[in-house]
């Protein structure tokens, strides 16, 4: 019994010095995905749903739930966000040439169409980001326009 109570003791103080560090916080202010929204137009439907349910890990802005102020969940989101923002970042858009562009939506759509967007683990947190066969559908025929577009831009004059 005694050592079962220094173990929950030792766990204890392990929990509450995790508290100490804190991962920074992905936060930006104003039009961060200007660029992005500019080019690729998306109808308000589409980009209510890209907000909603895209922006927490693939932009430079993520609004965050009350239980990131507790470690090791604040860890493991912000983990989420720096992997998720790795691969795509749509405040940064002005940063990726038109192949890069075109080949980033290419991703969008396959990972729209497969389920694997959004992330498992955040449709059961957030019940907004269970997208529908409309809203997919949505999100599939608008990244399919833009990209039309990315490629008229690359053909050789
Ligand atoms: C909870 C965080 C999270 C949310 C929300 C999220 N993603 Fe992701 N996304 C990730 C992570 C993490 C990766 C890295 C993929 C991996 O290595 O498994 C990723 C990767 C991607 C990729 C790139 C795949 C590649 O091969 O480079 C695309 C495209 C993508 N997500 C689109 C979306 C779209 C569209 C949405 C909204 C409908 C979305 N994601 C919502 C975390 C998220």
């Amino acid at each position: 019994m005694k050592i079962l109570k220094k173990v929950w003791l030792a766990l204890l103080v392990i929990f509450v010095l995790m508290q100490f560090y804190r991962p920074e916080k992905n936060i930006a202010q104003g039009e961060h995905t200007a660029t992005f929204l500019a080019e690729t137009n998306p109808p308000p439907n589409v980009k209510a749903i890209l907000v909603q349910t895209c922006y927490d890990c693939h932009s430079n802005n993520t609004v965050y739930p009350w239980y990131d102020n507790i470690a090791p969940v604040s860890y493991w989101l912000s983990d989420h966000i720096k992997h998720g923002k790795g691969h795509l970042n749509f405040s940064e858009w002005e940063a990726y040439d038109t192949k890069k562009k075109d080949h980033k939506l290419e991703e969008v759509i396959e990972m729209v169409e497969s389920g694997e967007m959004p992330l498992k683990e955040y449709t059961w947190t957030h019940e907004k980001a269970q997208l529908t066969t409309e809203q997919r559908d949505a999100i599939i025929e608008w990244a399919k326009r833009s990209r039309a577009l990315y490629q008229l831009d690359q053909q050789p004059e």
